[in-house]
């Protein structure tokens, strides 16, 4: 079958053998199969850049439903499986009152893949809400619980892109959201002129998110439309003394500080500046709005996509003397 419509690019890679796992016994079961020993988990395939056919066994993970475990006067535990569709999950949230993850409103993917990228925007990450979450052990069947700390969340980064890659498959996950005195994270300046057009003097987490979607859907392009992976690459992190010597040569280079040694540089604004934002070459590009995102307008293939990336980050090298690594996962 095509894979066309179940990632985000839109790139028509085709899988051999593709199921749809909608419980965790059908998962159990699955990878008990002797005559598929690879396979390829998939979710809302919004992370990734097929350059190939997958002969691996596809399983897509469509493991659905919303609980509330647990709840005080403040605050409460919601448990959300692995198949819901991240930005219908974060809407539920707002419709209970539920605080938390509304600058995370309108990222495409699912819920059980949000952890494995620490899915970040706006000045939060989804480890700021994450209490644990429940993976299967794809060698022993065994389900194992996850706690935050347990995943080693870092930017754009977590256990499950690192030592334990490939190895489990994440079936649900829990959060801790408040249900009073939300903590409002407006302080990220586009949220903050966002909501000054809005005109709403006390804002709430309903106002937060709606001010999200307008920056969101004004910047990225909806992948319905036109096929991205929404950034491209990660922000990269550099010395301080490196920091330096790019400040010599473009004194107005964005960054925002990580430590007391490192910074972080905005990956769109050096693709803007090597002259890359808004470029087309026949059926892909770079985004207009926002040059971290390169886009699929019609039918381009994975390998084309790949290619353009590696001329950007060979150009960024050559210019900034800085690497660039793909956020996005190259299959
Ligand atoms: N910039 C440019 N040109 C561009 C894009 C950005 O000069 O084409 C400059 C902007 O002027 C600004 C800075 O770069 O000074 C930051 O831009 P923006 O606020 O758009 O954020 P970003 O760093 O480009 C990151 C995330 C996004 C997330 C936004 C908002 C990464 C890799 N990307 O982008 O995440 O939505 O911050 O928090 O960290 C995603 O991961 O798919 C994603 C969209």
């Amino acid at each position: 079958i095509s894979l066309k419509k179940h990632n985000t690019f839109g790139i028509d890679a085709k899988a051999k053998h593709f199921v749809a796992i909608d419980s965790v016994a059908h998962l159990k079961n699955v990878l008990q199969l002797p005559e598929y020993t690879e396979r390829f988990i998939l979710g809302g395939g919004s992370n990734m850049l097929l350059t190939k056919d997958i002969d691996a066994l596809v399983m897509h993970i469509q493991l659905k439903g919303k609980t509330i475990v647990s709840q005080d006067e403040t605050s409460v535990l919601v448990k959300a499986q692995a198949g819901e569709n991240w930005h219908e999950f974060v809407l539920w949230c707002l419709q209970n009152d539920f605080g938390g993850l509304e600058n995370l409103s309108l990222i495409p993917g699912n819920v059980g893949t949000a952890p494995i990228q620490n899915i970040g925007a706006y000045g939060i990450e989804l480890k700021d809400a994450f209490v644990s979450c429940e993976a299967v052990e794809i060698e022993t069947l065994k389900t194992k619980t996850f706690t935050n700390e347990a995943c080693n969340f870092a930017y754009r980064n977590s256990v499950f892109k690192q030592e334990l890659k490939g190895k489990y498959i994440i079936t649900n996950v829990t959060f801790k959201l408040t249900k009073k005195n939300h903590t409002l994270h407006t302080n990220y300046g586009a949220i903050t002129n966002e909501l000054e057009k809005m005109n709403v003097e006390n804002p709430t987490i309903q106002d937060v998110s709606k001010a999200v979607i307008a920056i969101r859907e004004s910047k990225l392009p909806n992948p319905k439309e036109i096929g991205n992976s929404g950034s491209f690459f990660k922000n990269p992190i550099i010395s301080l003394n490196d920091f330096k010597k790019l400040k010599e040569n473009f004194p107005e280079v964005p960054n925002y500080p990580v430590s007391s040694t490192s910074v972080k540089i905005p990956a769109g604004w050096l693709i803007e500046k090597a002259g890359f934002k808004g470029k087309r070459f026949g059926n892909y590009g770079v985004h207009k709005n926002q040059a971290l995102v390169l886009v699929n307008y019609n039918d381009a293939k994975g390998i084309e996509i790949l290619k353009l990336s590696q001329l950007i980050q060979q150009t960024i090298n050559r210019i900034f003397n800085i690497n660039i690594e793909a956020e996005v996962n190259i299959i």
